[in-house]
């Protein structure tokens, strides 16, 4: 192990109490302190963990609902399981994936739906941001078939372009939105959490008939962000699938 990683795992405290309480990754103080805040998870709640790999999240949420709730938990890698809790090995963005979610709920809504979900980063910060916003709305419209009236709804983001835009989105399908950064998420790190409580019956009028990410893509094109793919425009980062900055008229 190299140094460094010896240095930062030291002076962790929260990798390390994830280390002795057998929690698989020190993730799961994020989820603990945002249930501490909120108190989102009730017992017997039906539960979505998206983007659950290692399964930290998935441990708490089990913990938290007990032995009559439902955790379902959804990440592209292969997750070992975690006892009380059913996991599925798929991407969010597809339909199939939706389908095996929708066959283990067999007809019940869901109470709560946590995405932890994260891009492979790669070390570009507009770039990552850009893919992360994506993968947070494409969740909230998931979110949205499923869940049901008064549920939860929690995602990670990172601040940057097009933020302000999910927030819009989010106060149309919720009575309730507001940003937290847990103390487990790193002092230096740009990321904090949405947490939205008490889904609408129905999305705000301005909202109706529209997805979430058809609204951050509005969002973007009114705050000079192009999200459609041309060559003649300069390129900024990629994510949102292509997003370029509109040339200077
Ligand atoms: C920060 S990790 C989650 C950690 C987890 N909450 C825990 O406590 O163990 C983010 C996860 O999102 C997953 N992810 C990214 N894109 C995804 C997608 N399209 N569908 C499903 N999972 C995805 C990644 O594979 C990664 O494992």
């Amino acid at each position: 192990m190299s140094k460094r990683w010896y240095q930062e795992n030291r002076r962790d405290p929260w990798r390390r109490q994830a280390k002795s309480k057998g929690y698989r990754a020190r993730s799961a103080y994020k989820l603990k302190q945002i249930q501490d805040k909120f108190q989102l998870i009730r017992e017997s709640d039906v539960i979505l963990d998206v983007g659950c790999h290692p399964g930290g999240w998935t441990q708490v949420s089990v913990e938290e609902t007990g032995p009559e709730g439902v955790v379902i938990g959804v990440d592209l890698k292969s997750t070992s399981p975690v006892e009380g809790s059913s996991i599925i090995q798929g991407d969010i963005s597809k339909q199939d994936t939706i389908d095996r979610i929708e066959e283990l709920l067999n007809g019940k809504e869901l109470n709560v739906v946590l995405s932890d979900i994260s891009p492979k980063l790669t070390g570009r910060y507009d770039t990552d941001q850009a893919i992360s916003l994506e993968l947070s709305t494409m969740t909230l419209d998931v979110a949205m078939g499923m869940l049901a009236p008064g549920g939860a709804f929690v995602t990670k983001i990172f601040q940057g372009v097009g933020i302000e835009g999910l927030i819009l989105a989010a106060k149309d399908r919720f009575t309730n939105v507001q940003r937290f950064a847990p103390m487990a998420s790193r002092n230096a790190s740009s990321e904090t959490y949405l947490v939205c409580r008490n889904r609408l019956p129905k999305p705000r009028k301005r909202a109706l008939g529209m997805s979430a990410y058809s609204q951050v893509q509005k969002h973007l094109t009114e705050v000079g962000v192009n999200v459609e793919d041309d060559e003649e425009k300069q390129e900024i980062v990629s994510g949102f699938r292509r997003l370029s900055k509109k040339e200077e008229e």
